[in-house]
């Protein structure tokens, strides 16, 4: 079918792993407390509580998932679909924004996404990622779609 179960079990903290669904990446990570930490700093953000509906409405929440800790979204970016790259906290690029607390870089032309792909104000890109349907089978198994 087109949904696509995963186990997550063994998904460290920090760590994204990419899997595909209908063609598309989509990114898991599994945020560790200082990244759910750095999604309180909204300030910055074009849509910081998703209004736009990128997400089923039950990610629709400052974290953007079900459990907290996991995001689960398309990695595509919201303005043309290049593939936006991980860019730690601290990295000294000048397309960030001040105060850069991590998250994700667009290179075709500067977007900038918070750890719960939530789109940064200024930047081509008009939404934040999408989050696709899905849901836990178990604690540690997601199905997507
Ligand atoms: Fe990502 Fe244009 S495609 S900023």
């Amino acid at each position: 079918g087109a949904s696509v179960e995963v186990d997550i079990s063994d998904l460290a903290p920090g760590e994204l792993r990419t899997v595909e669904w209908r063609g598309q990446p989509v990114w898991l990570l599994r945020r560790t407390p200082e990244m759910l930490a750095s999604l309180n700093a909204t300030a910055d953000l074009a849509d910081p509580d998703s209004a736009v509906p990128q997400q089923p409405e039950y990610a629709r929440n400052t974290h953007r998932s079900i459990q907290p800790e996991v995001l689960v979204t398309v990695g595509i970016c919201t303005h043309l679909g290049c593939s936006p790259v991980t860019l730690p906290q601290g990295t000294a690029n000048t397309s960030v924004p001040a105060n850069w607390q991590g998250g994700f870089f667009c290179p075709c032309h500067g977007s900038t996404f918070d750890l719960a792909g939530r789109v940064f104000k200024n930047k081509p890109a008009p939404t934040n990622l999408v989050v696709p349907p899905h849901k836990y089978l178990a604690a540690t198994t997601l199905l997507i779609g």
